[in-house]
């Protein structure tokens, strides 16, 4: 943070579409004063400016030709709310799990827009997925295949298949949400010639309807050329199954993984951009191998919920404490922490924070905030400096939470999950109560 008057402006690549700050220094979201949804919900609270939500679901599917191509990433953030959203706005869904499916469905989320992921998919999660009629499964497994095939034998019907391939793409992110490279749990390998083993499998399997091929390179990427170079490999064994199978596969899933900006000198990827010249790649390269071009969908999460989300804490104790230099550090601690946001402890990620609730007008100091649990490593930001007049009762967001922070929360110290909000046209609605301690006995017998 360069300076306290800059401490007031709200980057607005980072924040919220309708963050604003008003003349009495109050952030408002759709117009809707943080100040007063910490009071009628509590903190920390999730507020999600739904407008802008929406708005990032139709600037995925104008750059990829359609919102029926763009699945949203369900992952990311998923409640019945959010299904709901993302089947309005005509898109599909990716679900990782049994109960992201069970959320979805539980919606009324239509499941024949529905794509289902997993690298350990159980029989009961198959079968669910079978009989609700989910759209595509996407195989990551031979015993996955066969298994399938006998779920969908035993339901009587034919299911429609991609399989996951791993292309050997180093995708430059963090090594644990990269997932493209050989020697990691997910997909089969284009190069050992696993993958083109799995198709001739699935387009011989009596029960599976092989449909195209899946990749994902990793998460937050901005090396654009990742996906492209992934698309290229894939449309090779496109190539070879045309030739050796006869089969001309309609569809190309190409994952997420879109980076966002996180904090104010962060640029978010240009996805109109990028979509249109992976597009290109896929004609030019399907037209230099003589097939027809597939069809791409793309997988995207954090690009859709991340930025649409604050969280809102309340500033507790301060306190200054000398470090190894001679000077000192002020630690703010603030009501959460890594409980409702597990990232900068678990991948060392940044965050933008702003005090919402005034202007604040001090000196920069060498500050840490950090959360209410029992460990030194509950940091939501390592090293900032801040105004030296932030408070305890101030209430301090921090943007850009709406991708995997509820969907990865936990009850540490038996905390319970924050509410979450949407806002909208000033108007604020609860999506998902604050838990109780009455929740956490519920589970005792
Ligand atoms: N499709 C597949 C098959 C995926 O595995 C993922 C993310 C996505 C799509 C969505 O990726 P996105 O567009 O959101 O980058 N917990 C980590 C992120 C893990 C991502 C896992 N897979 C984090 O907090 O950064």
């Amino acid at each position: 943070m360069s300076s306290t008057e800059s401490f007031n402006e709200l980057p607005a690549h980072v924040w919220p579409r309708n963050a604003v700050r008003q003349e009495d220094g109050v952030v408002t979201i759709a117009g809707v004063p943080l100040p007063d949804l910490a009071e009628e919900f509590g903190t920390p609270l999730f507020v999600v400016d739904e407008d802008d939500f929406r708005s990032r679901c139709r600037d995925m599917a104008d750059a990829f030709g359609g919102p029926d191509r763009v699945h949203y990433a369900s992952k990311a953030f998923l409640c019945k709310t959010i299904a709901n959203w993302v089947d309005e706005e005509g898109m599909s869904l990716d679900i990782a799990s049994v109960n992201e499916l069970g959320i979805a469905l539980a919606a009324g989320f239509p499941a024949g827009r529905i794509t289902a992921h997993g690298n350990n998919k159980d029989a009961d999660f198959l079968r669910a997925c079978v009989r609700s009629g989910v759209s595509h499964v996407v195989l990551d497994s031979a015993q996955e295949l066969e298994l399938l095939d006998y779920v969908a034998a035993g339901e009587a019907k034919v299911q429609d298949v991609l399989i996951r391939v791993k292309p050997g793409i180093e995708a430059h992110t963090h090594e644990f949400i990269a997932t493209s490279h050989e020697d990691q749990k997910f997909g089969f390998s284009l190069a050992s010639g696993s993958a083109f083993a799995a198709a001739t499998a699935a387009v011989r399997a009596e029960n599976l309807n092989l449909v195209g091929l899946h990749c994902h390179v990793g998460s937050q990427v901005f090396d654009a050329e990742g996906f492209k170079l992934a698309a290229e490999r894939v449309l090779q064994l496109y190539s070879q199954i045309h030739a050796e199978l006869g089969v001309a596969l309609p569809e190309l899933d190409l994952g997420g993984g879109y980076g966002i900006a996180y904090t104010a000198d962060e640029e978010p990827l240009d996805v109109a951009a990028v979509a249109r010249d992976l597009l290109t790649a896929v004609d030019r390269t399907a037209a230099e191998l003589g097939i027809t071009a597939p069809v791409v969908l793309v997988e995207p999460g954090r690009a859709i919920a991340g930025p649409s989300t604050v969280t809102v804490y309340e500033v507790g104790t301060i306190k200054d404490v000398s470090i190894e230099d001679g000077g000192t550090r002020r630690y703010v601690s603030v009501d959460g922490g890594m409980s409702d946001n597990i990232r900068p402890a678990l991948y060392g990620s940044i965050y933008d924070a702003r005090v919402v609730s005034r202007f604040v007008e001090g000196d920069p100091v060498a500050s840490r905030v950090v959360g209410s649990h029992c460990e030194s490593g509950d940091i939501l930001i390592n090293d900032e400096n801040y105004p030296d007049d932030i408070r305890p009762g101030d209430l301090l967001a921090l943007a850009a939470t709406g991708a995997y922070c509820y969907a990865m929360s936990s009850r540490y110290n038996a905390f319970t999950r924050p509410a979450v909000v949407s806002v909208r046209a000033g108007t604020a609605r609860l999506m998902l109560r604050r838990e109780t301690l009455d929740d956490i006995l519920a589970l005792e017998v």
